[in-house]
């Protein structure tokens, strides 16, 4: 099984901002620590992150013939893009959405998850062990997939 863990705004700068509420963990940290459960998993994962609406777009599309599943974590993105919300349903692969932070618990613009329908499950809340959980879930679905 092949995924690509995609990552959206400023997670670029995740351990630098706000550190109390998305932790001291670097993203170069975070994908290590993916890097790490996807090969006990037997899983090939590739990483890309892109500050814009588009960049993500054009990933999402890219990811088709390429990839058997997505992990995304679109950060705010997650709140309002119709446009991510509609390539995630066009390109037909199952997507697992990610936030290191509790959405439901926090303001409550970020309750809604505009993308949560076309995706296959969320997980949030878990810091970066939000990913690895996804991983796992992709691990236990694979047959299914
Ligand atoms: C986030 C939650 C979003 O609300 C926020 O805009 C982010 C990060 C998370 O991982 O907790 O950028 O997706």
């Amino acid at each position: 099984m092949k995924l690509l863990v995609l990552n959206g705004p400023n997670l670029n700068l995740l351990g630098l901002r706000e550190p109390g509420v998305y932790g001291s963990d670097s993203y170069e940290d975070i994908c290590k620590q993916i890097a790490g459960r996807a090969e006990k998993l037997q899983i090939e994962v590739d990483f890309d992150q892109s500050n814009s609406e588009g960049g993500l777009i054009d990933r999402l599309h890219a990811c088709m013939g390429v990839y058997d599943g997505v992990i995304l974590n679109a950060g705010a993105y997650t709140h309002y893009s119709y446009a991510i919300r509609d390539a995630i349903a066009a390109i037909r692969l199952p997507v697992i959405e990610v936030h290191l932070s509790n959405i439901h618990a926090r303001e409550e613009f970020r309750h809604t998850s505009v993308i949560a329908p076309a995706c296959r499950g969320q997980i949030a809340g878990f810091g970066p062990a939000s990913y690895l959980l996804a991983l796992e879930a992709f691990a236990e679905i694979a047959g299914r997939l």
